[in-house]
């Protein structure tokens, strides 16, 4: 199993030509503002400071950057959409991170957060189509699993992946998370540790 021994911040940019050297493989987390994915970012490396959050959407506004056991990056993205800023200032948000996604030549995978209570949103289905037309490999987390009972969790992950089916055959990979009770940890550790052995050979 793969340890976290070293997590540290490096640095937040506003474009993808001022990220850290892309040096190390990178893994991206993006979803809808106040998904989780800066706790997320927190559960994973066991450092609980890591990334800041927020109860309030729109909490991170910049691509974060951690490099991880000095051989990996994590990287923290604003949430699209939900947040409580101006149009103009979301549409900024989304051209960044799209740019960065497409331009960031280091990044090996990126994850993609929904809350597994959520039904399927437009928006979200049609950034995953993005990511296909791009050819971006990305894998689905579905957080806040802790927030449903078993069977809720259940019924509502089985619906979204109905949906899912609709645009992907196969599916996606797929996780479940919770960054209260550390669940997904270590299959999601273990499938960033098994890409940085590809990427580093
Ligand atoms: P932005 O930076 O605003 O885009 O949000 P984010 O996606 O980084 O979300 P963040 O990690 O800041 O979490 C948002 C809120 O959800 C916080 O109040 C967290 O404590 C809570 N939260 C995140 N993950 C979980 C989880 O797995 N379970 C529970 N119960 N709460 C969670
Ligand atoms: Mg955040």
């Amino acid at each position: 199993m793969m340890k976290v021994t070293r997590a540290e911040f490096v640095t937040s940019s506003t474009h993808y030509k001022d990220c850290p050297p892309g040096n190390y493989p990178e893994y991206a987390f993006m979803g809808r503002s106040n998904v989780g994915k800066s706790s997320l970012i927190n559960m994973l490396t066991g450092y609980g400071k890591l990334a800041k959050t927020s109860s309030s959407p729109g909490k991170t506004q910049l691509i974060n950057h951690f490099l991880i056991n000095q051989s990996w990056y994590l990287a923290d993205l604003p949430g699209f959409g939900f947040a409580k800023v101006s149009k103009k200032i979301k549409q900024g948000w989304e051209k960044m991170i799209k740019n960065y996604l497409i331009n960031r030549e280091n990044l090996v995978c990126s994850f993609f957060l929904i809350d597994s209570r959520h039904e399927p949103l437009k928006n979200d289905l049609e950034t995953l189509q993005w990511f296909g037309e791009q050819g971006l490999p990305f894998a689905i987390i579905f957080t806040k699993a802790d927030k449903l009972g078993a069977s809720k969790l259940e019924a509502s992950l089985s619906a979204y992946k109905k949906e899912l089916a609709k645009q992907w055959e196969p599916l996606p990979d797929i996780f479940i998370s919770s960054s209260e009770t550390k669940r997904g940890r270590d299959d999601i550790l273990a499938f960033i540790n098994q890409y940085n052995n590809q990427v580093q050979r």
